[in-house]
């Protein structure tokens, strides 16, 4: 700006001088007489002292303005300084500020670790891992994990990242397997199964009495079957009987339903039957009802999916373990079927599965006595007879009785009466019935 100002002086107060000068010289120039007399230089030098004396036309006006115009600049650039540095300070603790926050809630949630295998432990602060989908890792072992407890095989916690081993599970429990312990005992007891004495008696001598009291069978020199299966119509009550089992028993009841075995990756499936039976084992005394083997004891063909070889491994699992090949004195094994034909021979043989327990549809005295179970807490008419039903040719399993005793009663609810009558029972049972042969049509057999 200083060396502005005089410049700007000069051009605003000499304006007058110098365009007379400018008309000069080309005056001159074209006169052709006298040109060294009158040179550029010469002439100002003339003029140059009258210059000098005369005071430039500075009014103190456009000084002044000159003088604000500067230092508004300066005030503007220090303005823009002062905002720069003031925003440099606000936005700068923030980042830490935000920095801290940010591992506050790191600290809160926690860091995810994954689940992993010890496989080898290679010395004091190394080992080999294995997460469940993958390949083998050699990491370090953090200081605080202790390791005593550690050993080949057991699950760890490893840190999500390095695959470092920061942790280990105590209790290694498949928690699948934890889900299928039976902790409240089902409400159907042996009361509430309608015949099937010579049933109830045989999976009695097969499974709890070997639990109970297994000096019995030494006595007389047998080795108590390791397990029985249940086959039979469906709805004749082999479900119940099992449940009625876990009711009456005090050993620990794991029960499992065949498709639960059936895992997504592979090796889970046969890892999953022999971790059943160590907890079983674990638990023991302790009973294990499969129900619906079917799932995955249907007989061996010459498998073409991945899938189905897989159901064939985690059977021969189920075989080995039922093998016990570790003795399982205090494992008692239940499975349940209604397709026994399908069973591979192998699961059947004597030695695994000894008793097969057949459920057959339920006779007349049986019909009569399962009607009178699922009707007892009933408010039934007078007319209610039930030997119509009882004695009729058509085939009914538990399953269909209980059908029509509730279909009854709903007919009753629906007119709004408190008692159900004979009638109720008719229609319902030519409901069921017709539901029944509906499902299954004749003609295609026949
Ligand atoms: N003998 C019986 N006494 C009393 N109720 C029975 C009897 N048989 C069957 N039921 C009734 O039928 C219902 C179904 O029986 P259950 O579940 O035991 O059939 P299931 O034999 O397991 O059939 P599935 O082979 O289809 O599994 C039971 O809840 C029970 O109420
Ligand atoms: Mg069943």
């Amino acid at each position: 700006m200083g060396q502005g100002t005089p410049g700007g002086l000069n051009r605003q107060g000499l304006p007058g001088d110098r365009k007379p000068d400018g008309a000069d010289k080309k005056e001159k120039k074209f006169e052709p007489a006298a040109p060294p007399a009158r040179v550029g230089r010469k002439q100002r030098k003339q003029k140059g002292p009258e210059a000098a004396a005369r005071l430039p036309t500075v009014t103190p006006l456009t000084k002044c303005k000159l003088r604000l115009l500067k230092l508004e600049r300066i005030k503007d650039y220090l303005l823009m300084e002062e905002e720069f540095v003031a925003n440099q300070e606000r936005l700068k603790p923030q980042e830490e500020k935000a920095e801290e926050d940010r591992s506050k809630v790191d600290d809160l949630r926690g860091s995810p670790m994954s689940v992993g295998n010890l496989e080898e432990l290679i010395d004091e602060n190394h080992a080999i891992v294995s997460s469940s989908v993958g390949p083998e890792y050699y990491v370090s072992i953090l200081s605080f994990v202790d390791k005593d407890q550690l050993e080949p095989g057991c699950a760890i916690l490893m840190h999500n990242k390095v695959l470092s081993v920061v942790g280990l599970l105590q209790d290694e429990v498949d928690p699948m397997v934890s889900v299928m312990k039976v902790e409240k005992a089902p409400l159907e007891s042996y009361a509430d199964i309608g015949g099937l004495d010579a049933q109830i008696q045989e999976i009695k001598e097969a499974v709890e009495l070997p639990l109970t009291h297994p000096e019995l069978y030494e006595d007389i020199g047998i080795k108590p079957p390791k397990g029985v299966i249940l086959y039979g119509e469906p709805g004749t009550g082999k479900t119940l009987l099992a449940k009625a089992v876990a009711n009456s028993t005090s050993a620990t009841f794991l029960r499992v339903v065949g498709s639960e075995l059936i895992q997504k990756y592979l090796g889970d499936g046969p890892k999953l039957v022999r971790e059943l039976f160590r907890v079983a084992d674990d638990l023991s005394p302790s009973i294990v009802f499969i129900d619906e083997i079917d799932a995955i004891g249907t007989k061996r063909y010459d498998a073409h999916s991945g899938g189905e070889r897989e159901i064939q491994r985690t059977m021969l699992e189920l075989l080995n373990q039922l093998d016990g090949f570790d003795s399982r004195g205090d494992v008692k094994v239940i499975l349940a079927t209604n397709r026994i034909e399908s069973l591979d021979p192998a699961l059947l043989r004597p030695g695994r599965i000894d008793r097969k327990i057949e459920f057959p549809l339920p006779d007349i005295k049986t019909r009569r006595r399962i009607f009178q179970i699922h009707t007892s807490r009933m408010t039934l008419a007078d007319d209610v007879n039930f030997e119509e039903f009882v004695m009729t040719k058509d085939e009914f399993s538990g399953a269909d009785i209980k059908a029509i005793c509730t279909e009854a009663g709903l007919l009753a609810l629906r007119e709004r009466r408190m008692k159900v009558t004979h009638v109720d029972f008719k229609k319902a049972k030519e409901k069921v019935m017709f539901k029944k042969k509906e499902g299954v049509p004749e003609g295609l057999y026949m």
